[in-house]
């Protein structure tokens, strides 16, 4: 039991990856708070844990009255917040020539803007303790140019910055703060989000030609929310199977000999 009594709050747990983590923190005896704009969805997902100490929290991470009052439901309940798992994100595949300003906007609101408010409400309540864990859910998106991805990935390299800013502030309060940036990861976005193309293009560019699930991100996020990484600060973690490192890639295994 690696978090045992740690209270831990997932935004966007009611399902995918967020629900993964918030399974697998509370295997390691963490206190799950499930914190969705789907009200009902985090309240099944709690059940789902089986967590009867735990907390489900509607909020709209968009706007800070929201954010501010389910952190003050978390401290009001618990007294402290030990782990945020800033997760709660929405996904599109608007090409650039095509996406509105609307589209835009909605998805810096919660992706990027949502993460900082999310953040700093919690981040404060840590200070005070001097202590506590933030991991930053990005995006290999945020890394690299692909298709559709204008204000999406833009969201994520934002969000993956604002981390290693939080890293240099908040190290004097004790507040150890990384990023997780998932690869293709099979979940209801992922299947929003990917027409058949897509998914052909991330199996031919990803060396482990699969996706990976979200107990694949689930189990990095266990790591980064334990003691065993606390030397490792204002990080970002590539789940990914490998499609950041990968080059050129054939798959034939013939040696060519020297010339
Ligand atoms: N699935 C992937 O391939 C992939 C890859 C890289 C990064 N990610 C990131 O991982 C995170 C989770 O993705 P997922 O695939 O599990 O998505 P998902 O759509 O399955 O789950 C997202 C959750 O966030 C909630 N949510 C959406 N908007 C919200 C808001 N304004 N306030 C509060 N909650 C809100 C949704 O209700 C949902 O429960 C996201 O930040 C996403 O960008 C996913």
């Amino acid at each position: 039991m690696k978090l045992q009594g740690k209270i831990a709050l997932v935004t966007g747990g009611a399902r995918g990856i967020g629900l993964s983590i918030a399974k697998a923190l509370a295997a390691e005896g963490a206190v799950p708070v499930i914190a969705d704009i789907n009200e009902a969805g985090a309240r099944d997902a709690l059940v789902k844990l089986d967590r009867q100490d735990g907390l489900a929290v509607g909020v709209n991470v968009a706007e800070q009255a929201s954010v501010e009052a389910m952190v003050g439901a978390i401290v009001g309940r618990y007294g402290r917040l030990d782990i945020l798992v800033n997760n709660a994100g929405i996904g599109g595949n608007t090409p650039f020539l095509d996406i509105t300003s609307e589209e835009w906007n909605r998805t810096i609101a919660i992706n990027l803007t949502g993460a900082f408010l999310v953040a700093q409400a919690c981040a404060r309540e840590m200070a005070k303790q001097r202590s506590g864990k933030v991991i930053n859910i990005a995006s290999l998106s945020g890394q690299r140019g692909g298709h559709g991805r204008a204000a999406y990935g833009s969201a994520k390299a934002g969000l993956e910055l604002l981390t290693k800013v939080m890293a240099v502030e908040l190290a004097e309060f004790g507040i150890n703060v990384n990023n997780i940036a998932p690869g293709a990861i099979e979940t209801e976005m992922a299947k929003y989000a990917h027409d058949q193309a897509t998914r052909a293009a991330y199996n031919y560019l990803i060396p482990m030609t699969r996706y990976g699930t979200p107990e694949e991100i689930a189990d990095a996020a266990v790591f980064l929310c334990s003691d065993e990484s606390r030397y490792v600060h204002g990080h970002t973690l590539n789940v990914d199977g490998g499609f950041r490192a990968a080059g050129l890639m054939f798959r034939s295994g013939k040696a060519t000999p020297l010339a």
